[in-house]
């Protein structure tokens, strides 16, 4: 384990992270605190958008993107894929098929996530960089109502495995198309000028060593195991 005198290490570490971290973040902390009892954690949530808020007024110790913004002067530490995928309900027509083109997904209903959010952020890019197109029927703020969505037959979504922690193939399927899973990382962020606190430079050397495991062991028993190693 980390350190003999972990029981001595003491105070706060504040964090925010973006929404679809809020999957797999809390299962990080839980081993963290077990290990170090005497360091309490306050944890926030909200979309890119509003986290690069938080960061560029230096709120907190760390900031989890998987797309830190380009124009600042960050540190960060790469701690664990996030693939993203596209998912349907169980019964879609395409269901099974291997190597399905994005074109042929072209008339599906899309649920998008918002403006501001990360995930439609690489979505927008991919579309753009390979000229494919979508027929955007519905904007959901929440990775949740999208998935419940998509189980309703409302339409396909593109999300991240990290969402689908918990779920299995009776509730809707991962469609094996080209191009994905888009491959991105998730990042601990912090401003370059910041100077870290002991407690916060005792959480990254608790990630770099156990993060990508704890993670991984998560979506074992999920539709989307195996997906970090593709
Ligand atoms: P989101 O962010 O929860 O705002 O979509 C995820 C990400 O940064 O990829």
């Amino acid at each position: 384990r980390l350190a003999s005198l972990s029981g001595l290490q003491a105070g706060l570490l504040k964090l925010s992270v973006v929404t679809t971290s809020k999957y797999f973040f809390p299962h990080l902390l839980g081993p963290f605190c077990e290990t170090y009892p005497n360091i309490e954690v306050s944890f926030n949530i909200g979309n890119r958008n509003s986290m690069i808020g938080r960061l560029r007024e230096n709120k907190d110790d760390f900031y989890v993107f998987s797309h830190p913004p380009e124009d600042m002067d960050l540190e960060t530490f790469e701690f664990v894929k996030n693939p993203l995928v596209v998912v349907a309900p169980a019964g879609h027509r395409l269901a099974g098929k291997k190597d399905i083109s994005f074109a042929e997904l072209k008339d599906d209903p899309f649920i998008m996530r918002e403006p501001g959010s990360g995930t439609r952020f690489a979505l927008e890019r991919y579309l753009m960089e390979t000229g494919h197109t979508i027929n955007e029927k519905m904007t959901i703020e929440s990775n949740e109502a999208i998935k419940h969505s998509v189980m309703s037959n409302l339409g396909i979504a593109v999300l991240s495995v990290h969402t689908l922690s918990l779920t299995t193939s009776d509730d809707f399927i991962i469609l094996d198309v080209q191009d994905f899973p888009l491959q991105h990382q998730w990042y601990l962020v912090y401003l370059k000028s910041k100077q870290l606190s002991d407690v916060a430079s005792t959480f990254i050397q608790f990630l770099q060593a156990e993060g990508g495991e704890l993670v991984a062991d998560l979506l074992s028993s999920s539709i989307a195991k195996g997906y970090l190693d593709k």
